[in-house]
């Protein structure tokens, strides 16, 4: 047996027994029940002329080579051709969907960019802010997006262990697109398109990474403390960002894509809060613009279509807490406490401050931030 094989059998019986513990763990479990409460069903919401199904069912989307006769398009660096060459692909069909989680009313559907790989990461967040659960009759749903596995050799394993654990906890979310960094933005108009199409009774989205701290307590305190209009959009809003022009930058874009001085205001990715409603006309005004390789800029953009202006908010920190990846403010539990999304934590550091926030804390003074 090679190495590799070796490997691959003793991680999927890991996972496996993981996958089972879990299972026992939760048959023992009392289930929380729904809550019936009052519908607060604003007109027009429920006007809905979604299909009410995932209606693309082919991949086949060819490659657009006419571009490659094009002297603009030959000087670009590989990974912007190929970009080019799909740009016009905007569907794809699910491998994985979840029409039922969507039914009846939702206060709060929280949903998380992943990969194939990244199990464990899953596997933290649903024991933590990610829970499912019911507070004071408001009910809160989970789901992952994933795209199809990067890695070419190993992606029939990673595929398979992709259906157990959905079959396990039923809360993935496959499209059929390669997960790669600029697909991202598929990731996000394929949510758009999915909630459109199944959730005409969601209140309010969460969306963000699966690398972050997120509140939920404080979410639902934010939610509650004003009343929101339905363009609500809030999070680490940055106003007159410039794009980046230095080929070493993961975030370089050259000009033929984008040659305006600032891009208009925008959410960082890692975790932001809109209405419902929002979210639905966001959907059709991303089917509207041509698909831009950053996804929360490609966001700002459809913000900027629909002239609603994204909130910045204190509370939400995306772009990094401190520069200093040793400062004492990245373990201080009571910072955490007042905060509703930190970037950037891994499963262990994630499960550590989880536990520190939700135990007995001391904090000297509560930040009001909320
Ligand atoms: C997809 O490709 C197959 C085989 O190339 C072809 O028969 C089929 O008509 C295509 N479907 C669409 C929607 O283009
Ligand atoms: C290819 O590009 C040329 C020039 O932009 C355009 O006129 C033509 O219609 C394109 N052909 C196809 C098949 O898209
Ligand atoms: C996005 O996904 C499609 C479908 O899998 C793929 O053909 C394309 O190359 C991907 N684009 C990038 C930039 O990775
Ligand atoms: C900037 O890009 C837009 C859209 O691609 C194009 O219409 C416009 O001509 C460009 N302006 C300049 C100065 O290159
Ligand atoms: C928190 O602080 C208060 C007042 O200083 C003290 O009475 C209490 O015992 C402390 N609780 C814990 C769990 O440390």
């Amino acid at each position: 047996m090679t190495f590799w094989k070796l490997y691959k059998r003793v991680c999927a019986m890991f996972f496996l027994a993981v996958v089972a513990l879990t299972v026992v763990q939760r048959g023992n479990g009392p289930r929380p029940k729904a809550k019936a409460w009052a519908t607060t069903q604003e007109p027009g919401v429920t006007d809905d002329t979604s299909p009410g199904n995932w209606d693309v069912t082919s991949s086949n989307c060819s490659a657009n080579l006419n571009l490659s006769s094009q002297a603009w398009f030959q000087a670009l660096e590989d990974n912007f051709k190929q970009f080019m060459l799909y740009r016009h692909c905007h569907f794809f069909p699910m491998i994985l969907n979840h029409p039922e989680k969507c039914t009846g009313e939702i206060y709060l559907l929280m949903v998380i960019k992943s990969v194939a790989t990244q199990h464990d990461r899953r596997e933290v967040i649903r024991k933590t802010w990610g829970k499912e659960q019911v507070v004071d009759g408001k009910r809160i749903k989970t789901l992952f997006l994933l795209g199809t596995p990067s890695n070419v050799e190993e992606r029939a394993n990673h595929q398979k262990l992709v259906e157990y654990e959905n079959y396990i906890y039923g809360d993935l979310l496959q499209w059929d697109f390669l997960d790669s960094f600029f697909n991202l933005t598929l990731k996000e108009t394929h949510f758009l398109k999915w909630f459109h199409t199944y959730c005409p009774r969601v209140q309010y989205v969460f969306k963000g990474d699966d690398d972050v701290f997120v509140s939920v307590e404080n979410i639902l305190e934010f939610l509650e403390g004003s009343s929101h209009d339905k363009n609500l959009f809030v999070g680490d809003v940055i106003f007159k960002a410039k794009p980046i022009r230095k080929k070493e930058n993961k975030y370089y874009i050259p000009h033929i894509l984008y040659n305006k001085t600032y891009y208009p205001p925008y959410a960082g990715g890692g975790g932001f809060l809109m209405h419902g409603t929002l979210a639905r006309r966001l959907h059709w005004a991303a089917e509207t613009l041509e698909i831009y390789p950053i996804d929360d800029v490609f966001l700002g953009m459809c913000l900027e279509a629909l002239q609603v202006t994204p909130v910045k908010h204190n509370a939400f920190k995306t772009f990094g807490l401190v520069k200093n990846k040793n400062s004492k403010m990245n373990r201080e539990p009571c910072f955490f406490k007042n905060m509703i999304v930190v970037h950037k934590l891994l499963p262990s550091d994630l499960m550590r401050m989880w536990h520190l926030v939700n135990s007995e804390l001391n904090c000297s003074k509560k930040v009001e931030l909320l």
